[in-house]
């Protein structure tokens, strides 16, 4: 990764006071670049954010939340202002309050999903390309990082409306990187396998469903956010400047098996 310049860079990443999003934060803090912090929670972003700056890094907190279009405008207005520009977005917040059969599915918790899930990755692209094209920034190093999830890969029973925000985010990645590739900007997705993290952690502190995803993922465990974070790096730095438009599984090789 020493190609990339990673100093006077700044990275905006939601869903970053916990788990896989606070891991891309505190890597990217660590290469040296300035990392604007979202997520609901201020308390939960202040202590990342403490932690960054102990650690001899540059973070500030932007609590929003990502269902509210109009928040996300604001938020991102607050993160140019303080920063002076966004290189680097990583859409990553996500929620899941729909369990059970698509035939039962109540219309708030799929609005809800969509809400968070997707209209508020497209309403930070939005809101941060204007900013670009309105101070007429020079595109050509931008990396736009979705986080989906195998979920959008495959059917995922009593999770289907998670599962489908998460295949409409690799469709929405792959129309972009068409779109704004002639501008240098490069879009690519994340997807997951079975992390450990708060999100999933009611699956993996079940020791009978860990086991059996223990067994089917050939690299024989479960991911740790640090897995993930890695992958998010290489997408936002030059080693990757010819990609875009891919999804990048980081799965322990569940989908292959
Ligand atoms: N863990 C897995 O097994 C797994 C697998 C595949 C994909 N993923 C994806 O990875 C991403 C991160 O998941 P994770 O496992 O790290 O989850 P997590 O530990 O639960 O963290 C979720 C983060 O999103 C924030 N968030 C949730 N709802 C929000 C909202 N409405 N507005 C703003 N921020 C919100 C949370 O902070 P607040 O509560 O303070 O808002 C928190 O910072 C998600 O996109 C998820 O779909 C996870």
């Amino acid at each position: 990764m020493n190609s990339t310049t990673w100093n006077g860079k700044v990275a905006l990443v939601t869903g970053a006071s916990r788990g896989i999003g606070k891991a891309i934060a505190d890597k990217l803090a660590a290469l040296g670049v300035s990392v604007a912090l979202v997520a609901r929670h201020e308390d939960d972003l202040i202590l990342v954010r403490d932690e960054i700056v102990r650690c001899g890094g540059t973070g500030e907190v932007f609590a929003c939340h990502m269902g509210n279009v109009d928040a996300i405008n604001t938020m991102v207005e607050h993160v140019i202002n303080h920063f002076g520009d966004i290189d680097i977005i990583v859409n990553n917040a996500a929620t899941n309050p729909s369990h059970g059969n698509l035939t039962e599915v109540s219309w708030p918790a799929w609005d809800k999903t969509f809400d968070v899930n997707l209209k508020g990755y497209l309403a930070v692209i939005q809101a941060v390309y204007r900013q670009w094209q309105e101070h007429g920034k020079d595109c050509s190093s931008k990396s736009i990082i979705n986080m989906a999830s195998i979920a959008g890969l495959e059917g995922m029973p009593q999770e289907g409306v998670y599962a489908m925000t998460k295949a409409a985010i690799i469709s929405m990645t792959k129309t972009l990187a068409a779109e704004l590739g002639s501008k240098g900007i490069r879009v690519n997705a994340i997807a997951p396998g079975w992390v450990d993290t708060s999100f999933s952690r009611a699956v993996i502190q079940n020791s009978r469903q860990v086991d059996a995803i223990v067994k089917k993922t050939p690299l024989g465990r479960v991911g740790i956010p640090q897995d993930i974070s890695g992958a998010a790096i290489f997408l936002a730095s030059d080693e990757s400047a010819y990609v875009t438009g891919s999804v990048l599984t980081v799965d322990g090789g569940w989908t292959a098996a």
